[in-house]
């Protein structure tokens, strides 16, 4: 007998607190386009960046649990990185699907960085993970490596996508907390350890210009991970015409209806409640 996440049909399932799971969506969806989508998002449990290690690593593993249970995905994405760097190795002992996480980039960043000061910015708990220590120590044990954590630029990405206005400011005070650092002028990459933070690079950009700080390289692991989807997924098939894409959230509310037009961007036009 097939188990039921080895049918064709059976989706790669995303996972996150809100809408930053979209920027890891992304390449995958470009790399596999005929990849079924279930993206899971934990709106009763955001933000997940202020919460402590226990409650991350209590809350995740269950969800997720839940999750695979529901929708039988092929693989599990999760497109979190403050969840990845404290929960990943609970999830991967919880589920028996493989699980790919997303950690900040701090290795392509410390291959490319020419001023040997990287900055990595990510939410407040990300930034403070043993997991980011060893990150660095690995690959960047030559590299400077500042760090700031900002929950204001996780609500800057949400409300991005609801189509708000947007304060300049939040993209500004959140790059100033790396450049305001020890040798934060030298700084010449900046890791996008947040995956909320990729869908607001462009507010990000303007602000370095505005800051006049020196060229900044942005860094994520979207591509990685599409990769890796693609090898884990091996030889398994693709659905011809995949099922649209859905999007659960973990609580509906009327940020729900305003998020709708960009979750259709992405092909998730299902919105359910888990
Ligand atoms: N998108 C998440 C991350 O990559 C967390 C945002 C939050 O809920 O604070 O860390």
């Amino acid at each position: 007998m097939t188990a039921d996440h080895e049918h064709k049909d059976a989706p790669v399932l995303f996972f996150d607190s809100g809408v930053g799971g979209l920027s890891i969506l992304a390449p995958a969806q470009k790399l596999l386009p005929h990849m079924p989508v279930v993206y899971a998002a934990d709106r009763a449990g955001y933000p997940y960046g202020t919460k402590s290690e226990a409650e991350i690593a209590a809350r995740v593993p269950a969800l997720l649990g839940r999750l695979v249970e529901r929708y039988r995905p092929r693989i599990a994405v999760i497109a979190c990185n403050t969840a990845s760097t404290i929960a990943l190795s609970f999830v991967r002992a919880a589920l028996d699907i493989p699980v790919v996480g997303t950690v900040p980039a701090i290795k392509p960043a410390a291959l490319s960085s020419r001023t040997r000061v990287i900055g990595v910015l990510g939410t407040e708990a990300t930034v403070r993970q043993p997991y980011v220590d060893r990150l660095a120590a690995e690959h960047g044990a030559d590299c400077t490596v500042l760090r700031h954590g900002s929950a204001a630029l996780v609500a800057l990405a949400e409300a991005k996508l609801r189509g708000e206005a947007l304060n300049p400011a939040v993209a500004r005070d959140a790059l100033a907390g790396l450049l305001d650092q020890p040798r934060g002028e030298e700084m010449d990459s900046v890791v996008l350890a947040c995956t909320h933070f990729p869908l607001v690079q462009q507010e990000l950009e303007a602000a370095a210009q505005e800051l006049g700080t020196r060229p900044l390289a942005f860094l994520h692991g979207g591509e990685g991970i599409a990769r890796r989807i693609a090898f884990l997924n091996g030889e398994a098939p693709w659905p011809q015409n995949p099922a649209p894409g859905s999007a659960v959230f973990t609580r509906m509310d009327p940020d729900v209806e305003a998020l709708q037009p960009a979750l259709k961007s992405y092909g998730l036009t299902q919105i359910n409640a888990l």
